[in-house]
């Protein structure tokens, strides 16, 4: 897969979408992937708080190194769920059949390419120090509701811990230690502390003290109300810089919020995987402050993304954006992640 023609590729298409000018912004399609999507590239003002860490596809500066922990090798990945605050059925729905894309499908009943699961791909290249890959299977393995807001509705990064640890105690979950991890979602009437000023998800791992036991958790909260602008982008743009642009693009599933909050959602999850006690896989010196998988490539969607340019991505006949095709027909718009072998950020959507 790593041929040095397709990096110089890559890499060229990136230096020149670089200098590209803005009247060629909106270039006209030219491959058509079926009778109604054809590719196009916009250009869009980056999110804020991300553009310090995004390298933009490919980098020679990139020290992405393995720190000797362990990464979610076992098999499947059993994601227990927690829905804090009020979720409706169809939100829930389009939720899990995202994270039920993940896992590669029987032949038969694979959505097209590029997929979710071919997504997944890229994290499963990851290894820890036995040669064990990041599992390429993942199932949602419990579910608790937190209708009524169990620890308030204003959470810090300590709190969390007791939302899940409320969640083992009345669920219950079982004691996964194997194969298990939490995934916490807050609606949108839940605010976390540095949400929106600095984060729109994070991953990280459980106390014993808190919840009885260590095992990997992630947080994802719904930012429809907060901050649509920093955690659902590309779909809301900070309104301050969207003058020059081609606009704000259209949400695959026509949901600005939770379309937004999927690709953060596969951030956390392939950053959890590939670095789950926060002592695998990241680039930087400082743990505390690590720059993971994800990070590296936040903002890029496609081939020929940076400088402004979130990628070639797809748009179907009803003008909605996507690049990844999931389960039940769905369509999905993802950011890529750093790969561990292209040494460059990599999606199954790359036009190669
Ligand atoms: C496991 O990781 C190695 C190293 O990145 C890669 O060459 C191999 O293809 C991966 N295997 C699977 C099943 O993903």
């Amino acid at each position: 897969m790593a041929s040095l023609s397709f990096l110089l590729l890559l890499l060229l298409l990136a230096v020149s979408a670089t200098f590209l000018p803005s009247s060629m912004a909106a270039s006209p399609s030219f491959r058509t992937l079926d009778a109604n999507a054809h590719f196009f590239n916009p250009k869009l003002p980056a999110k804020s708080f991300s553009s310090s860490k995004k390298f933009e596809g490919s980098s020679d500066f990139v020290n992405l190194r393995y720190h000797m922990g362990p990464v979610l090798s076992s098999s499947p990945i059993n994601i227990y769920l927690v829905w804090y605050g009020k979720w409706s059925v169809s939100q829930k729905f389009l939720i899990k059949d995202f994270l039920l894309s993940i896992s590669a499908p029987g032949p038969r009943r694979a959505p097209p390419s590029p997929s979710v699961a071919e997504w997944w791909q890229t994290v499963s290249l990851y290894t820890d120090q036995t040669g064990a890959n990041v599992s390429r299977s993942v199932v949602i393995a419990g579910e608790h509701s937190d209708l009524h807001h169990s620890h308030g509705t204003d959470l810090t990064r300590l709190s969390i811990q007791q939302v899940i640890a409320t969640a083992v105690r009345s669920a219950p979950f079982p004691v996964d230690h194997r194969n298990g991890m939490f995934l916490v979602l807050t609606s949108q009437d839940v605010t976390m502390q540095d949400f929106c000023r600095a984060v729109c998800g994070f991953h990280y791992f459980t106390f014993p003290s808190m919840v009885g036991y260590t095992l990997p958790y992630a947080w994802v909260g719904h930012s429809g109300k907060q901050c649509p602008e920093q955690c659902a982008y590309p779909f809301a743009v900070p309104a301050y810089m969207a003058g020059g642009g081609p606009g704000v693009l259209s949400p695959p599933n026509r949901d600005v919020a939770l379309d937004g909050m999927i690709s953060v959602i596969g951030h956390e999850l392939a950053e959890v995987a590939s670095n789950p006690l926060v002592n695998a896989w990241y680039a930087g010196e400082d743990p505390t402050a690590p720059t993971e998988i994800a990070d590296l490539c936040e903002g890029l969607y496609g081939t020929g993304g940076g400088g402004g340019y979130i990628g070639q991505v797809m748009r179907d006949g009803e003008g909605r954006t996507f690049n990844v095709n999931g389960r039940n027909g769905r369509k999905f718009l993802l950011q890529w992640l750093w790969s561990p072998v292209l040494k460059a950020c990599a999606g199954p959507n790359a036009l190669d």
